[in-house]
């Protein structure tokens, strides 16, 4: 029988102050170093999922580059299918194998979009994305391992339904400030310390002016 969910690795770079991005988006925090471990990591794993925002802020590739190493299938949480037609990611659908994952209330006109790209498309919930049920699709489809690359209200909600295993940060050397910018974390947050995830720290490694720390799930 299949695992009913993949190992799930939440992944981010952050500033000092716990930010993954400006108010306006900007969010190029890591170094070259950084860039090459997450590389390698990238090449280890099935898959890697990011929320629309990401895509559409960013415009990431998701693919490996700074190594060798084959590219994981790339995974966005859609579910109104509003990621744009020239977006990176649907662009080099056909020779990176691309998931766009959709609600069933996604409009008519946005999902044919999608179909016209090599991708697979797999709906789930109705007005958002079920993560459980997706998950559970995934390891179907023999995804076993996966990276949560972000934004902040993906990685939420992945700690809220308490769908991961590890955490993965790399703290930057960068003071971002202001109430607006993008945290870690997003969504409502947890009321009570007792009600949150607690985690240890398996490892710390320093890349010259980054700390990269790897926590796990207790
Ligand atoms: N520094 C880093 O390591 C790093 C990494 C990645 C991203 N970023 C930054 O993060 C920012 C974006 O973060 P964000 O928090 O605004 O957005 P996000 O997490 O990238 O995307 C959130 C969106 O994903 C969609 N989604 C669909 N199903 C979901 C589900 N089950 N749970 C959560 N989201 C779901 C939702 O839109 P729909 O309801 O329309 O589907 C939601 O609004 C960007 O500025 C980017 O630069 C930084």
């Amino acid at each position: 029988m299949e695992k009913s969910r993949p190992k799930i690795i939440l992944s981010a770079a952050v500033s000092i102050d716990g930010k993954i991005a400006t108010k306006n988006g900007e969010s190029k925090l890591s170094s070259k170093p950084d860039l090459i471990r997450l590389h390698k990591l990238r090449s280890k794993v099935d898959a890697i999922v990011v929320g629309k925002n990401t895509v559409i802020r960013d415009n990431p590739l998701l693919t490996v580059r700074f190594v060798k190493g084959k590219n994981p299938t790339r995974i966005v949480l859609d579910s109104n299918g509003k990621i744009p037609e020239n977006s990176k990611i649907l662009k080099t659908s056909p020779q990176v194998p691309t998931i766009i994952a959709v609600s069933k209330n996604i409009p008519r006109k946005n999902l044919a979009k999608l179909e016209r790209f090599p991708i697979k498309i797999i709906s789930t919930g109705t007005k958002t994305i079920r993560l459980k049920n997706l998950l559970r699709q995934l390891s179907k489809q023999k995804i076993k391992s996966i990276l949560v690359e972000g934004g902040g209200t993906v990685i939420w909600q992945f700690i809220k339904e308490g769908l991961f295993d590890e955490m993965l940060l790399t703290i930057t050397p960068h003071l971002i400030g202001g109430h607006e910018s993008i945290n870690l974390i997003e969504g409502f947050g947890f009321q009570n310390i007792s009600k949150s995830p607690k985690l240890r720290l398996k490892s710390v490694h320093r890349l010259k002016n980054d700390i990269v720390l790897n926590y796990v799930k207790m």
